[in-house]
C-alpha cells in the first residue's frame, strides 16, 4: 500500500511516464482520504517502479464506485504483471472497504498497452467516449468494470 513517504517517487514515476501530471496535494488527497486504494510496486532494492493512484468517486452518491486516477509502471519493469496486480489489489479494496459496485477510469483512445490491460486482461468495457477529454484534444474511452451486482 502506498505510504505518504512514497509519494515523491510516485510523482516522479508519473512525470516520466504520462503527460497527465498532478500537484503533490492531489497525491496526498488520495493517500490520506483512501489509504487502502493506492499501491506501489518496488524492485528488490525497494525502489518504486510503478503505482496505482485510486479513489472513491464522491460526486455520484447513487451507486458507490471507485475511480482509477492514474497508473504507470516504469519502462524496464513492464510486462511483468505489476500493473495487473496493483489494479486487482486496489479494486478488491474498493469492494471490501467501501462497498464499490464498479470502478471507472479514462484512457486515451490510442493507448494500446493500457487498453490491452483494461479490456483484455481485466475485462473492463467501454462505457462512453469523451471527446477531447485530454488537454491535447485526444478523445478518452471512459471504461468501467462491474465489481458487485447492484442491489
Ligand atoms: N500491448 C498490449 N497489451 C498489453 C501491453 C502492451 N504493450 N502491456 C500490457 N498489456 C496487457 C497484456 O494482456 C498483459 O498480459 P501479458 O503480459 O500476459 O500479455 C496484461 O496487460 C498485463 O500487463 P502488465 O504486465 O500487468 O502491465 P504493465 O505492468 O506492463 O503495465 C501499463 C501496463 C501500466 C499500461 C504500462 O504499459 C505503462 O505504464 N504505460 C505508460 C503509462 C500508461 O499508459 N498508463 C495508463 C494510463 S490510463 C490511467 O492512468 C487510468
Amino acid at each position: 500500500m502506498a505510504q505518504v513517504e512514497d509519494l515523491m517517487a510516485v510523482q516522479n514515476c508519473n512525470l516520466l511516464d504520462l503527460p497527465e501530471n498532478y500537484q503533490m496535494k492531489y497525491y496526498l488527497y488520495h493517500a490520506l482520504s483512501w489509504p487502502q486504494l493506492s499501491y506501489v510496486a518496488e524492485d528488490d532494492q525497494g525502489k518504486i517502479v510503478g503505482y496505482v493512484l485510486a479513489k472513491m468517486d464522491e460526486e455520484d452518491n447513487s451507486s458507490p464506485h471507485g475511480h482509477i486516477t492514474s497508473l504507470s509502471v516504469m519502462r524496464t519493469y513492464r510486462r511483468l504483471g505489476l500493473a495487473e496486480k496493483m489494479m486487482q489489489q486496489s479494486t478488491r479494496q474498493m469492494v471490501e472497504v467501501f462497498g464499490a459496485h464498479y470502478v471507472s477510469l479514462h484512457v486515451r483512445k490510442t493507448n494500446r498497452a493500457a487498453i490491452g490491460l483494461y479490456r483484455d486482461t481485466l475485462k473492463f468495457s467501454v462505457h462512453d467516449i469523451e471527446k477531447k477529454y485530454y488537454a491535447d484534444g485526444e478523445d478518452a474511452y471512459a471504461m468501467r468494470l462491474q465489481l458487485k451486482e447492484p442491489v
